[in-house]
């Protein structure tokens, strides 16, 4: 698409040139504020740049899943403004998942943005531009559409050895604490067929490291041409198997459709690299419940049994919350316990916060703040514990891998192992992109060092 402005306005508009982009969130906005720049590079010829003050459209990709996303969406657009004032051509949009949860209000509060979008309808961007420039009005558009944004949406770029591709998105899951099923919509699997042919495109591009995306990726379900039922086991060996995939991963999956398939997937599939992020959010039963997460504690246990039966090297992560309401210690000692029993590599930790909307903000946020933040010490020791003795532990290994580009001191190189572990060593930058053999040397918290094993 290349939009042709037939503007008979005056005074001339300043043509478009630059774009800046602002992400927020998790990994799918991130590949989405990637979609949107090709999009609109598409359409107008837009440059990219790092910053707002030389941009002719700005856009906020945002993302609401904790406290105050919205006030800090407020305080940066207060920012964009004083751009504004001296350039009334700028173009704002916010979008992303506060845009859909706040639509209009946005206008309401901050009228100088022009355009409010979801996650769903930034394929019109293009549309939309066009639009506000001819009739110089505000737009919202945030409706969830039957159409697929993503049949609209212009080929993927690659640049650097990693790619990202969506094969679902949104969630019927219904978390209590959670947003995202009000802000990214019911859950949809994109064909098989799409799937396979964006992740050939990537390869081609020369893509080493390909991550599947989707909130509940294990949920993905969708027929092909044929019409024959494919389920996520079944895409991940369609997917892994391609010539030249070297390796896949995926993110993110859930602890209630962990099946036997998928915990076999990863000794089956040559190419699906050893690590797997399985959020848990709480070792509790009684809060497990009271999240509405669909699995009990010993459920989450089968699993990781199951998935270190196949493969025992596999390095897992996982998400928690502490404080949400009704959190009581016994509670959160069952989640400390958890993850003794467990054994992770690294996870995410959070402070349970209400979220407009949600089932949980109806609750009493009763947990005191202090409590919050003793539970969140308490946690992030145990897990740092943790991961630095599952560090340790490759001390003196060989391990693939991928050399990812240079490292902060001079002559290093950094790269990631197939567990996803970053490994610095002095190389030639030569060795760039290709898969070597590194011996580990040393431990650090989060990342390792390693010698080139040179092969006579
Ligand atoms: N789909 C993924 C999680 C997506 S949100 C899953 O089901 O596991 C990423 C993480 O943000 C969640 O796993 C949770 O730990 C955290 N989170 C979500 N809502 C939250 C809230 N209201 N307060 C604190 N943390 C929250
Ligand atoms: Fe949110 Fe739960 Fe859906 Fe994950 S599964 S996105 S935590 S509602
Ligand atoms: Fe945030 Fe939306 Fe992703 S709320 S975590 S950007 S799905």
């Amino acid at each position: 698409m290349q939009i042709t402005e037939t503007s008979d306005k005056k005074p001339k508009l300043k043509s478009l040139d630059t774009l800046f982009i602002q992400t927020y969130g998790c990994a799918m906005n991130v590949y989405d504020s990637s979609r949107m720049s090709d999009l609109m590079q598409e359409a107008y010829g837009l440059r990219i740049v790092d910053t707002p003050a030389d941009a002719d459209v700005i856009l906020m990709n945002t993302c609401s899943i904790r406290e105050n996303a919205e006030n800090k969406v407020y305080s940066e657009l207060g920012r964009y403004k004083k751009i504004k004032d001296k350039r009334p051509d700028l173009i704002i949009g916010v979008g992303g998942c506060v845009g859909q949860q706040e639509g209009k209000r946005i206008q309401e509060r901050a009228p100088f943005v022009d355009i409010v979008f979801g996650p769903q309808t930034y394929h019109r961007l293009p549309d939309m531009v066009k639009e506000i420039r001819r009739d110089r009005v505000n737009l919202t558009e945030i409706d969830m559409p039957e159409i697929e944004k993503f049949d609209h949406l212009p080929k993927p770029k690659v640049e650097g050895l990693t790619g990202y591709v969506t094969i679902m998105e949104g969630c019927d899951k219904f978390c209590t604490f959670c947003i995202v099923p009000y802000t990214r919509g019911a859950e949809i699997s994109r064909p098989p067929e799409d799937i396979l042919a964006e992740c050939r495109q990537l390869i081609d591009a020369g893509a080493k490291d390909i991550s599947l995306l989707g909130q509940n990726v294990n949920a993905y379900h969708c027929e092909d041409t044929d019409g024959n039922e494919v389920g996520f086991a079944e895409l991940l060996h369609l997917v892994g198997e391609l010539e030249g995939m070297q390796r896949l991963r995926f993110s993110t999956s859930h602890p209630m459709e962990m099946t036997t398939e998928l915990c076999e997937a990863f000794a089956e599939i040559p190419s699906l690299m050893p690590y797997l992020h399985l959020p848990v959010q709480s070792g509790s039963d009684e809060i497990l419940k009271a999240m509405h997460r669909g699995h009990q504690r010993e459920d989450y246990f089968k699993a990781i049994d199951e998935l270190r039966l196949h493969t025992p090297d596999i390095a897992l992560s996982s998400d928690f919350i502490v404080g949400f309401p009704g959190e009581t210690e016994e509670d959160f000692e069952l989640t400390l316990d958890l993850v003794r029993k467990v054994g992770y590599d690294s996870a995410f930790s959070f402070k349970y916060s209400p979220r407009p909307g949600t089932p949980a903000a109806k609750a009493e946020d009763d947990v005191p703040e202090a409590i919050k933040d003793e539970r969140l010490q308490r946690l992030l020791a145990l897990l740092r514990e943790q991961s630095r003795e599952r560090m340790e532990q490759q001390v003196g290994k060989t391990t693939d891998v991928l050399v990812e580009g240079k490292g902060k001191n001079e002559g290093d190189l950094t790269g990631r192992t197939p567990d996803f572990r970053i490994v610095h060593f002095k190389g030639n930058p030569r060795l760039i992109g290709q898969t070597l053999s590194i011996q580990i040397t040393e431990a650090y918290n989060m990342s390792l060092r390693g010698e080139l094993i040179i092969e006579d």
